[in-house]
């Protein structure tokens, strides 16, 4: 759905009406921190949003940048996600954006600790750089520096998203533009000469093919646009070391100088404008002058160096000048160069992490040029993936992870594979199997193909010594001491094994099977006298082990774990709680949830296909009304069957089924689910609310209350009381949508409804009732929510 447009000159008096009733003072819940929410001590963060232009947009940008300003301001936008394009996205359809933006997205968030996916404006500040790309045309520079090859205005149509689209494990990127900008800051007003006392150089030294030289370009990209309030322009001069030393061999020293020269004289005489000088493969120009005289290779290379380390300390106090170097070799470089840089990255290989997601965004790119089809669900982000269960091994989220997983060791020579390496293999694979006419595959041929490839490159490489050359060799002994620091723990690995939670090829249901066969066997022996004893969590978890390995394997041993010990220590099936709802034609099931689903519930939910409320899909009485979360996602993954669900202010309807994998509902979207009329079997879904850090939560307590109300009122055990299901709802920071269609209405859809639910709740609680009713919860849950009541 479109929102109704405006045009870039539109007058500011416009964005008035997009004002949501009791901006300022409005209820809706704060928005959690990883901290806790509401603390004190919590930091304003700072959100940045980029603006890029329409191609043909000649107006000015400070005059767009204030009209953003003023939308954000104005409170239309109550949420942003990073990453995701506003511009034609339903969430924002109310919002009347400058017709001339082609995109507009929330694309960095620094300064706070705060970790959700979806960030609120009002509590953070934001930076808006609106910008337009250029088209490629060289600069006007000094002509010494035609040297350095064409001088490139950034940001550049032809870097697009350099930036975006490197993945590294941990936020070496995000640190990198912080530094950069503060570093620039703190260089003084441009104009002036650098009182920094730190050197704007920065070093990105690595094994080959993880990112060095686009990283580079990326930064002075992102930069460019990062810092366009401060710099009008910014210039990228790139220099290959290598190619300038073979070159000019013999005189490659005083073409450095004047290198260096013509770049100090060029950013005198256009103060405004960043000057960004990528020096690529600095080791041909900054290799050890003590190696080298060692090896009486004194004249040129030596003299080389000389003339970069004083053109770097000619260039020191130009506020306007950065300089990146990249380099394979950090260990020969000589001492005074890394004694010269502001900063020194070391770029290690992708692990687990960053290769599933080098491997996806691949993938992506294949989808978008129609090599591989559009799936119906999009492959999960790798946190997305790591919510599988047992039964989601026939995923293609599960077999891209068991691949990313595998490629640890087993790259084209046996050793780590690099960022390079992986961005190529799904093109590389599919180009190596498909027939030249072959339509599109499908994702799940895809990664067929990218396994088998991987398994015959290692097979083929198994035994036979490498040919690599001296860098190769040198890169062996790293990245095997990587790897031992990796095990170890180390920072640079988010993802440790055993934290994979990798399942093999294994239904729950095959080994909770087993597990009851052996409860049953007990439960014989118990009737003649048997007393149950820990002992028998390992006769049992053996048999569970036994089928489990059977299957394949996995490493999900908590969850078995703590069922188990639940079977035995206290005899309660499972750790589940099982209700007939609904006259029987729906069964809840609250389970225990695995810690990596960072959940608040765990519900198993089936609708029993034949049962004639079933087949009344939006009309079974269980089908919620269209509603929004404020502060959790509501994520649910088909086992089997079908579910429809209702999505989005376009009230869209989707049918999804297991093929489909885990769908998330972020907060702040609209939705409503129910069973599929003609499903031709039960439908059995797992629902989760997370993260479980918030302050207002659906919980296990809250569903029981509000399903088995609901139910009790359909099958008339108790009549129905509107302030209690307000009441109830209102307390799980939910609100229901009134027509969700008008986009006129804007924030109203929900604020309204909110208002009116709060306000039966506050005379729900007058007249003496409470969130959660005393007949659906336990004793110990009641005198516990009496007690926070009181407390
Ligand atoms: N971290 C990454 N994420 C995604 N793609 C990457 C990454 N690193 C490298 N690539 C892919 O590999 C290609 C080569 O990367 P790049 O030339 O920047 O590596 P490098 O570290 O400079 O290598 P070398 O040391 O050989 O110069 C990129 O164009 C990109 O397609
Ligand atoms: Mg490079």
């Amino acid at each position: 759905m479109k929102s109704a447009e405006k045009t870039a000159d539109l007058d500011m008096g416009d964005f008035e009406m997009i004002n949501g009733p009791g901006d300022g003072h409005d209820e809706r819940p704060k928005q959690p921190t990883k901290g806790g929410t509401g603390s004190p001590k919590r930091r304003k963060g700072t959100i940045y949003i980029e603006a890029q232009v329409k191609p043909d947009y000649t107006g000015s940008l400070a005059k767009i940048t204030t009209k953003l300003e003023v939308i954000f301001r104005s409170q239309c936008i109550h949420a942003v996600e990073l990453d995701h394009e506003m511009i034609g996205e339903d969430l924002y359809a109310e919002c009347f954006f400058p017709d001339c933006l082609h995109s507009l997205k929330a694309v960095d968030i620094v300064g706070t600790d705060d970790d959700y996916p979806f960030i609120l404006v009002e509590s953070h500040t934001v930076e808006i750089n609106v910008y337009s790309l250029q088209d490629g045309k060289a600069a006007k520079t000094q002509e010494a520096l035609s040297l350095c090859g064409d001088a490139m205005l950034l940001p550049s149509v032809g870097f697009g998203n350099a930036f975006e689209g490197l993945i590294f494990d941990g936020d070496i990127k995000q640190k990198l533009v912080v530094f950069m900008t503060n570093l620039l800051r703190f260089s003084c007003k441009p104009g002036h000469s650098s009182s920094s006392t730190v050197n704007r150089l920065v070093f990105l030294s690595g094994p080959p093919g993880t990112g060095k030289t686009s990283l580079s370009i990326g930064l002075a990209q992102k930069l460019a646009i990062r810092l366009n309030k401060t710099f009008g322009e910014t210039i990228l001069l790139q220099l290959n070391a290598a190619t300038l030393l073979s070159q000019y061999f013999g005189q490659s020293a005083v073409k450095i100088h004047s290198i260096f020269e013509a770049l100090a004289a060029q950013s005198a005489e256009t103060p405004d404008t960043l000057l960004v000088l990528l020096i690529d493969e600095i080791e041909s120009l900054a290799a050890s002058r003590e190696t080298a005289s060692a090896r009486n290779e004194v004249h040129d290379a030596v003299r080389a160096t000389n003339a970069l380390l004083t053109g770097v300390d000619l260039v020191r106090t130009n506020a306007n000048v950065l300089i990146i170097c990249t380099s394979n070799l950090s260990d020969s470089l000589d001492a005074a160069f890394i004694d010269r840089c502001g900063r020194h990255i070391r770029i290690p290989q992708p692990a687990l992490a960053a290769r599933y997601e080098i491997l996806r965004h691949s993938i992506n790119g294949l989808i978008e040029r129609e090599i591989i089809k559009t799936p119906k669900v999009p492959l999960p982000t790798f946190r997305n993936a790591e919510y599988r269960i047992p039964t989601d091994f026939k995923t293609a989220g599960y077999t891209l992870q068991s691949l990313a997983y595998k490629l640890e060791d087993t790259g084209p020579a046996g050793q780590v594979v690099s960022a390079r390496w992986l961005s190529q293999l799904a093109e590389t694979a599919l180009a190596d199997e498909l027939e030249p006419n072959a339509p599109p595959c499908t994702v799940a041929d895809a990664l067929e193909l990218m396994s088998r490839y991987v398994k015959e490159v290692t097979c083929e490489n198994k035994g036979s010594k490498r040919s690599q050359g001296t860098v190769a060799t040198e890169y062996d002994g790293s990245v095997k001491k990587r790897k031992l620091q990796l095990t170890a723990g180390s920072s640079l690995s988010p993802v440790r094994v055993t934290d994979a939670h990798l399942f093999g090829e294994t239904r729950s249901a095959d080994l909770e099977g087993r597990a009851d066969e052996c409860i049953a066997t007990f439960g014989e022996m118990e009737a003649e006298g048997y007393e149950r004893s820990p002992e028998d969590i390992d006769y049992i978890a053996e048999k569970v082990i036994d089928q489990w390995q059977f299957n394949g394997g996995c490493c999900c041993y908590e969850i078995i774990g703590s069922r188990l010990r639940d079977y035995v220590e206290h005899g309660t099936p499972m750790n589940r709680d099982v209700s007939n709802l609904y006259e029987g034609s729906f069964i809840l099931e609250f389970l225990e949830p695995h810690p990596s689903r960072d959940a608040t519930v765990l519900i198993r939910a089936t609708y029993k296909h034949d049962h004639p409320l079933c087949k009344q899909g939006k009309g079974h009485p269980q089908a919620p009304p269209l509603h929004l979360h404020f502060n959790q996602s509501e994520t649910f993954q088909v086992l089997q069957g079908q579910v429809a669900t209702v999505e989005g202010w376009s009230v869209a309807t989707t049918v999804y089924t297991r093929e489909d994998g885990p769908h998330e509902i972020k907060p702040w979207v609209p939705h409503s689910f129910n069973p599929v009329p003609d499903s031709p079997e039960d439908t059995v879904v797992l629902v989760w609310a997370h993260p479980d850090d918030v302050d207002e939560m659906m919980d296990r307590v809250f569903f029981t209350n509000l399903l088995m109300y609901v139910s009790d009122v359909h099958e008339k055990k108790v009549s129905l009381n509107p302030f209690q299901i307000m009441l109830t709802q209102h307390v799980s920071a939910t609100a229901m949508i009134w027509f969700p269609t008008a986009t006129w209405l804007g924030p109203l859809r929900w604020w309204v409804p909110w208002k009116v639910q709060a306000l039966f709740a506050a005379a729900g609680r007058l007249i003496g009732l409470t969130p959660m009713m005393k007949r659906y919860t336990s004793e110990e849950e009641f005198a516990e929510i009496q007690k926070t009541k009181r407390t």
